[in-house]
């Protein structure tokens, strides 16, 4: 029995729910820290690159397939090649058990320091506070010590409004609600850009963000990160791209859709980036240092130097919560996405009841994020979110680009989306899936590789590494296998994709 597939109510609510999906907290912290190490202003040059060379072709590639097959990712897959079923499993399997237990103890984090912005509960040394007070960071991995109640509280609420989402469904439950989140982060991040930049110093910390430095720009690393950085950003090789695609209808707009996701949240981070940046010039002019010694890596940057600044700033406390609710809503959009990817897979195979399936998932999910609030959390979350983007996320994103050009009928594919979209694909668009992207991603595999077995990462142990980072990988890409073995107990398998069935 296979019951009718959700839809969108309209195309404006996917598109809001796609950028509600690809703007996260990765946007205000990840960007703006790269785009400052990596040469200011020139940074633009490789991430406006890795964008239009690779972020845009492969989102483009991942509609087309949600659409064309009809299917989230295991699905869609399948329908694609039945080899690769396992592939699409493998996609929300790790986003499932691996990104979104960390995530939500990210969101957690914000929610407790939203919080304590309104009286400034970090004290007079945040960085104190938030290692030693708020995290109370155990020596090892294998310390795992005990569970930190606070952020296990606001962890409950974080899966609370994740399951109240998914659970009501795609229209009554995601459109609706990044129809609320998103339009309630845009006037947020304007408050507060508009606000930083009253900020003394707030000059002197643009000068640092857009100060283009070509030097840099020779060096590869750039160029690595700026194309993680666009695959993470837009969310791609999730499987979450094609279970929102698979919920329009037979005739959307898939690349114009493609391009205003992109370039909406590309715009987002950098308009995000400009209130980042004068916040840390008002915090070198105030503390009297040089903005180099004022910005630090991702999470140091919004849990410690952020919380120093608004201790100084006049009315920080309303401008601290301001900033924790913009981490807290653009994590929620992107966490229910995620949750969305996997419940959708298992209800396409299994034809589960969507509200007993969320629920129980919910449950899983609040139990294994429980491993990220304990003292050991943040030893914990680092590795594997590196093992997950950097290995994870990238092979995927070859095989994905190597089953659709290569076993599946790629012009069919761009033929299906020329006859939907507005804006045509040409030839061009084939070219850059069949070799430029897997070549670009096959070269960050092997640095990121090279690197890894040069020094252990983040000077961890090598066991730490093994056991929890490569085998959180093996162990749910043994599950991907388990679920693509199990048979189809609905008929999705036998609906035809979208151009055969003309
Ligand atoms: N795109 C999100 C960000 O930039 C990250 C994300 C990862 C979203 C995984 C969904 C799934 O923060």
């Amino acid at each position: 029995m296979t019951a009718p597939r959700e839809q969108w109510r309209s195309q404006f609510g996917f598109l809001l729910a796609a950028v509600g999906s690809a703007i996260g907290l990765g946007n205000i912290w990840r960007f703006s820290y790269l785009a400052h190490e990596h040469g200011g202003g020139a940074f633009l040059i490789p991430y406006l690159v890795a964008l239009l060379t690779a972020g845009i072709p492969l989102l483009i590639l991942e509609f087309a397939i949600g659409h064309e097959r009809i299917g989230s990712a295991p699905l869609a897959y399948a329908k694609l090649n039945r080899r690769w079923e396992w592939l699409g499993w493998w996609a929300v399997t790790f986003v499932m058990f691996g990104i979104v237990l960390y995530y939500s103890v990210v969101i957690a984090w914000c929610l407790n320091f939203f919080v304590l912005s309104f009286d400034l509960g970090w004290g007079d040394d945040p960085n104190a506070y938030f290692f030693q007070t708020f995290l109370d960071v155990s020596d090892s991995p294998a310390a795992l010590g005990e569970i930190r109640t606070p952020i296990l509280a606001a962890l409950v609420v974080v899966w609370a409004v994740s399951w109240a989402v998914v659970w009501r469904g795609v229209q009554r439950g995601i459109e609706l609600a990044n129809r609320i989140l998103m339009p309630t982060l845009l006037v947020l991040t304007i408050v507060l850009v508009g606000w930083a930049l009253t900020l003394d110093g707030a000059a002197e910390g643009l000068r640092a963000y857009v100060t283009p430095d070509f030097t840099k720009l020779g060096n590869p690393q750039v160029w690595i990160d700026a194309y993680s950085q666009i695959f993470f950003t837009l969310s791609l090789g999730f499987g979450i791209m094609i279970a929102y695609a698979s919920y329009l209808p037979e005739k959307a707009n898939l690349t114009g859709n493609a391009y205003l996701t992109a370039f909406i949240n590309s715009g987002y981070s950098l308009f995000a980036g400009v209130g980042v940046f004068a916040v840390l010039g008002f915090m070198a002019q105030s503390e009297g240092k040089p903005i180099a010694e004022v910005v630090s890596q991702s999470i140091g940057l919004a849990f410690v130097a952020y919380p120093r600044a608004i201790s100084l700033m006049p009315g920080g406390n309303l401008f601290g919560a301001v900033f924790f609710l913009c981490l807290v809503v653009a994590g929620l959009s992107s966490a229910i996405s995620i949750m969305e990817a996997f419940v959708s897979a298992l209800v396409d195979k299994f034809g589960f009841r969507r509200k007993p399936l969320v629920t129980l998932i919910s449950v899983l999910g609040f139990l294994g994020s429980i491993v990220f609030t304990t003292r050991a959390g943040l030893l914990w979350l680092d590795i594997v979110d590196h093992f997950v983007t950097h290995y994870g996320l990238v092979v995927v994103g070859i095989l994905e680009c190597f089953v659709v050009g290569w076993l599946f009928r790629l012009p069919q594919l761009r033929a299906h989306i020329n006859r939907v979209s507005r804006f045509s694909l040409g030839p061009w668009w084939d070219w850059l899936i069949k070799f430029f992207v897997p070549l670009v991603l096959i070269v960050i595999l092997v640095g990121d590789l090279y690197r890894e077995l040069r020094e252990p990462y983040g000077g961890y142990s090598w066991t730490a590494l093994i056991l929890i980072g490569r085998d959180w990988l093996l162990i749910t890409l043994a599950a991907a296998f388990v679920l693509a073995c199990r048979p189809w107990r609905t008929t999705q398998m036998t609906t035809a994709g979208r151009s055969e069935a003309r």
